[in-house]
């Protein structure tokens, strides 16, 4: 008989640490960075200070930041090797498998990688910040046929990322939005893919190899890819006018809706009414409004027919999609972010590390023994 113990699948509910990092709470529907509101650091921060609040648990001072950026700004060129190796990769790799290959790439030729001393992980870390929107931007260029654009160390984070992979510096307008973006997907406690970067740095693996990790995890459309996926679904609908049709077909179908719904939020994800402001400025920005009708209409039909609220990749995928972007390329952008927040977390892990390494309860045939080859049937 099988033991009788209570199985929390999928973890759910399951407190298995602490964390400074952030704190998402769903009764208030809040989010907050090392205590600060994420809409606050939306409104008033640039997506570098968050990724130095993230990593220091301070937001930096003017001198702090300047040396931050600094660096981030000298490593934004990708190495002959990784780029070598990007374009050994058919094009019908999906971009995350490009990204998650160029970060293994990267973790190989990094001779500090066994190193995990803070400091080390602190300047990995900065580099993966800086290199990711160069594997992003490379990855994108080379599907459109198009050659590689030089990084600006002028322009910050976010404006350089859309300069190296569209060839120009957008309006204000598209690189606050993405920056919002950027600062939104940053960080969200023990979501899978965190959870999946401490599991693998719980073994005192190295801190690439937790990424590489992460990457895999934040891929499943249950998870990061949702925001592909999203766009996915609104090309399969078409036009406002059809949403309601399609969702009751969906259903029907047993359909998961991509974008909406939370392992823990079940009041609304704190996040999308930043985002979905970013998207508004967007939408007139891009003159769009054919796109933000079909965004209401399939939300105000999920509202009355199951009121399951969207999540932030409901808002930023078509957000990513106005900026330019192929849809396969949206998941790439949340690593890009997220990068800061695995990060944070892989450092917090290893300040108390203790082996990750839950129980099961077995529920396979009885013991049994084996018959010697020639006795088997
Ligand atoms: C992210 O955790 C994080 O922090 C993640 C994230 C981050 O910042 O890292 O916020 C990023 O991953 C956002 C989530 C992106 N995923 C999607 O948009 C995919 C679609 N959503 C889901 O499949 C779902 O809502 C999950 C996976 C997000 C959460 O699923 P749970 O907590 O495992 O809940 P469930 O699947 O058991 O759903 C509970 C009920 C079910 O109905 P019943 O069987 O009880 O009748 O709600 C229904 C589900 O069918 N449901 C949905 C639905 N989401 C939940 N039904 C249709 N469409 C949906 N999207």
């Amino acid at each position: 008989p099988v033991e009788e113990v209570k199985i929390y699948k999928g973890l759910a509910g399951v407190v298995v640490d602490y964390t400074a990092v952030s704190k998402v709470n769903p009764e208030t529907n809040s989010l907050l960075y090392r205590g600060y509101p994420v809409q606050e650091l939306a409104a008033t921060c640039s997506f570098e200070e968050v990724a130095y609040l993230l990593w220091h648990s301070e937001l930096p001072d003017a001198a702090q930041l300047a040396e931050f950026t600094a660096a981030e700004r000298s490593q934004r060129t990708l190495d002959a090797p990784v780029k070598r190796v990007i374009d050994d990769l058919p094009l019908t790799a999906h971009p995350m498998d490009v990204v998650r290959t160029a970060v293994s790439v990267i973790g190989a030729l990094d001779p500090t990688t066994a190193d995990s001393s803070t400091s080390s992980n602190l300047a990995k870390s900065i580099t993966l910040l800086a290199k990711l929107p160069a594997i992003v931007s490379y990855d994108q260029r080379r599907r459109r046929g198009q050659d590689v654009v030089e990084p600006r160390e002028d322009l910050g984070y976010s404006a350089n990322f859309l300069y190296m992979t569209f060839g120009e510096v957008p309006s204000d307008v598209v690189v606050d939005a993405f920056d919002v973006s950027m600062i939104l997907y940053a960080e969200h406690s023990f979501n899978a893919s965190t959870f999946t970067t401490r599991v693998v740095t719980s073994t005192l693996s190295d801190l690439y190899s937790a990424v590489v990790a992460g990457i895999g995890a934040l891929k499943g459309p249950l998870h990061g890819g949702a925001n592909e996926a999203v766009m996915h679904i609104f090309d399969e609908i078409g036009t406002a006018d059809k949403a309601e049709a399609w969702l009751e077909q969906a259903l029907a179908e047993k359909r998961k809706i991509m974008g909406f719904g939370h392992r823990v939020y079940k009041n609304g994800d704190s996040r999308v009414p930043t985002m979905k402001k970013a998207l508004d400025t967007l939408i007139e920005e891009y003159d769009a409004q054919e796109l933000l009708d079909l965004y209401v209409a399939l939300d105000d039909a999920m509202q009355s027919r199951k009121a399951i609220q969207p999540n932030l990749d409901y808002p930023s995928g078509p957000a990513y999609h106005l900026i330019g972007y192929d849809t396969e390329l949206f998941t790439p952008l949340f690593v890009a972010s997220r990068i800061t927040g695995w990060t944070a977390h892989i450092m917090e892990q290893l300040a108390s590390n203790a082996l990750i390494r839950p129980l099961s309860v077995y529920n396979g045939v009885d013991e049994r023994h084996p018959a010697a080859l020639a006795e088997r049937a």
